[in-house]
């Protein structure tokens, strides 16, 4: 027998994936701007990554706490715990470049490397829900 499952349980895994592939795409930007550090235009466009990955994150978030309140909580925190992290992500990014506090640089990359491993996590977990409610 398969259940149905709602349009916001079905859009989950593909929000992880576009988190993913944003924060792929800043560990990319990174890399050109600690290549070159006159280069403006990988900076501005990690700028910009930051809060399309950020929009991501807390989209994939409410999907997770509509869509896995009950079902899944695992789902939910650590999709809550995925926003809360690229939100630190930002305000770090903003305190080295805008206010010049290069110190930060040792948490914000450490700290990408961990906001990648959740979103792994997180996209194997959210194949996982939908294999065993699709089998249910
Ligand atoms: C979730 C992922 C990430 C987010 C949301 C993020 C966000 C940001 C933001 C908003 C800035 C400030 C940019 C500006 O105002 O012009 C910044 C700066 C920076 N980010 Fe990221 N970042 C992420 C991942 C990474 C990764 C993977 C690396 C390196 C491996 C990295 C290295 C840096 C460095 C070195 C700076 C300072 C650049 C400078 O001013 O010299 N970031 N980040």
């Amino acid at each position: 027998m398969t259940t149905t499952r709602s349009p916001l349980a079905r859009a989950f895994a593909p929000l992880v994936g576009v988190t993913s592939l944003l924060i792929l795409c800043q560990a990319v930007t990174a890399g050109e701007f600690i290549a070159d550090e006159h280069a403006k235009l990988p900076l501005e466009v990690h700028s910009m990554v930051g809060y399309l990955t950020l929009l991501a994150a807390v989209a994939t978030a409410v999907v997770a706490a509509i869509a896995f309140r009950r079902s899944s909580p695992v789902l939910l925190w650590g999709s809550v715990a995925l926003a809360v992290m690229t939100a630190g992500q930002l305000v770090i990014g903003k305190l080295i470049t805008d206010a010049e506090q290069d110190g930060w640089i040792a948490v914000h990359v450490p700290l990408a490397l961990l906001v990648f491993g959740v979103t792994i996590w997180l996209a194997f977990a959210a194949a996982r829900e939908r294999r065993a409610a699709t089998a249910a």
